[in-house]
């Protein structure tokens, strides 16, 4: 029977993505300890969860009003600490919870990346993901050393060009390379160790690549780009997506869409789980979770919403009053998530919306649109969700660490297992083995993009 993919969609940081989480109060204040991401871990692999990844921005929201200090002060996402370092201290007490994390292609160098996570798949036998994001903000590009804005799509050309450095470095050790006879002086067969000799458009990088194969061949790829050139770039690579779909209506018609695409690049689509971002709040009883969304409704200041559409559209709200409507060229200036800045447009049914309308309309900054209720209500959607063809799995978010996910394995997990929906042990050792997915093929990384190019 199919099975749905549970993520944990976590922050290595001083809240989750919900930046109000840190005033909540069952909200652990020790969130830069080793203890609180083990303890995160335990309950996860408890509740049998596939993979905990974290997200991951290389800056705090700073262009509200220019600076820093109201996001530190506020604690809106300012902390944020490398995560694959906050991965190894969760795989340390967990034997098969998968470990993810984010890593920019537009930051780092495609040799680092590919060494950082095979040692993280190593170190966790076998337990690694990526998430591919190109992302950039102002904030990540001046920390980072960068000034040249790169263009959309090109973000994701060179990110091509980058996977094949990546895949290409990790099937640079044939899986019996190393030998290991000392009486022979032999460690490994040079023959079976090979050299990359990459020159692209963007990137080089010679090789050999220094970190053998790991027991799952190499990490697992998860992508999550939502534009269209974002979902092809998906379609070829990743292996996991993850969506954000806002109906199960919109999510049945794009799910087939994205299924379609990797068949056109000659994949399996059964192979790739496609997982809907989705915040829960659950209890004992639904009247008890109605409460307790209650409070978390009333956590967020104006400032935390502003500041995050700030960060997002890469505009400075700061300068504008709260009910001045902004003008054609302040709207035709947001450079960020565009998507957000039209949704705006589109439901106020204002041309030219006010800051506070922005906050009321994308939401951003809130808990956005929840599944309520007791572990049979919220079982009930996801049902609905994966067996009508809208997902194969959630990234579940949380509205407090880790209150939310231990209510989740409490309340939800079980009633899932009791359905069959989601299993009660782990089917292997590997990431890979747990998510169904076969080794890796080398050279399949290879296939051109539907239209005959690579990208
Ligand atoms: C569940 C989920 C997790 C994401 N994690 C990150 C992240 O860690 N860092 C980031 O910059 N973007 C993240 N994104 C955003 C996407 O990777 C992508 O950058 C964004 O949707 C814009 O892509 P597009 O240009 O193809 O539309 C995430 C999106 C989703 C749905």
């Amino acid at each position: 029977m199919r099975q749905m993919i549970l993520v944990a969609f976590l922050q290595a940081q001083n809240c989750t993505n919900f930046a109000a989480s840190w005033r909540h109060p069952q909200s652990r204040t020790d969130s830069t300890t080793p203890e609180f991401y083990r303890d995160i871990a335990r309950i996860l692999e408890e509740g049998r969860f596939h993979i905990g990844f974290f997200d991951d921005r290389l800056a705090m929201p700073d262009m509200y009003g220019g600076n820093h200090e109201h996001a530190v002060e506020g604690g809106i996402r300012c902390v944020k600490m490398d995560p694959v370092t906050v991965l190894m201290t969760m795989g340390m007490c967990t034997e098969r919870l998968g470990l993810g994390s984010t890593y920019s292609t537009t930051y780092y160098e495609p040799f680092h990346v590919a060494r950082v996570f095979q040692t993280l798949d190593l170190m966790s036998n076998g337990r690694a993901a990526w998430n591919i994001v190109t992302s950039l903000n102002d904030g990540e590009a001046m920390n980072m050393g960068r000034v040249e804005v790169i263009e959309h799509d090109a973000r994701y050309d060179r990110a091509d060009e980058f996977m094949e450095i990546v895949l290409g470095h990790w099937n640079a050790w044939e899986a019996d390379a190393i030998l290991n006879d000392k009486a022979g002086n032999r460690f490994a067969d040079p023959k079976k160790v090979h050299r990359l000799d990459y020159e692209g458009r963007y990137f080089r990088s010679r090789g050999p690549f220094t970190v053998p194969r790991s027991p799952q061949g190499h990490p697992v790829l998860i992508q999550a780009g939502q534009s269209g050139r974002g979902q092809r770039f998906a379609a070829r690579w990743a292996e996991v997506v993850f969506v954000a779909y806002p109906t199960i209506e919109i999510a049945r018609t794009e799910y087939a869409s994205l299924k379609r695409q990797i068949s056109e690049h000659g994949r399996d689509p059964d192979r790739v789980s496609v997982c809907a971002l989705t915040h829960i709040v659950v209890a004992e009883t639904r009247a008890e979770a109605e409460d307790r969304r209650a409070l978390i409704d009333r956590l967020p200041t104006d400032l935390d919403q502003l500041s995050l559409l700030a960060e997002a559209l890469n505009f400075d709200f700061a300068t504008r009053g709260l009910d001045e409507p902004l003008t054609d060229a302040d709207l035709a200036g947001m450079q960020g998530i565009q998507g957000i800045r039209d949704r705006v447009v589109e439901a106020s049914g204002k041309r030219n919306p006010t800051p506070r309308e922005f906050m009321h309309f994308s939401g951003r900054g809130l808990l956005h649109n929840p599944w309520v209720g007791s572990g049979a209500d919220v079982a009930d959607i996801m049902e609905e969700w994966f067996v009508t063809g809208a997902c194969d799995g959630f990234v579940i978010a949380a509205s407090h660490v880790p209150g939310a996910y231990a209510d989740f394995v409490k309340y939800v997990v079980p009633e899932l297992q009791r359905r069959g929906l989601h299993r009660t042990e782990y089917a292997g050792a590997t990431l890979r083995e747990n998510l169904g997915l076969e080794p890796p093929t080398p050279g399949l990384w290879h296939l051109p993009m539907p239209d005959g190019g690579h990208g």
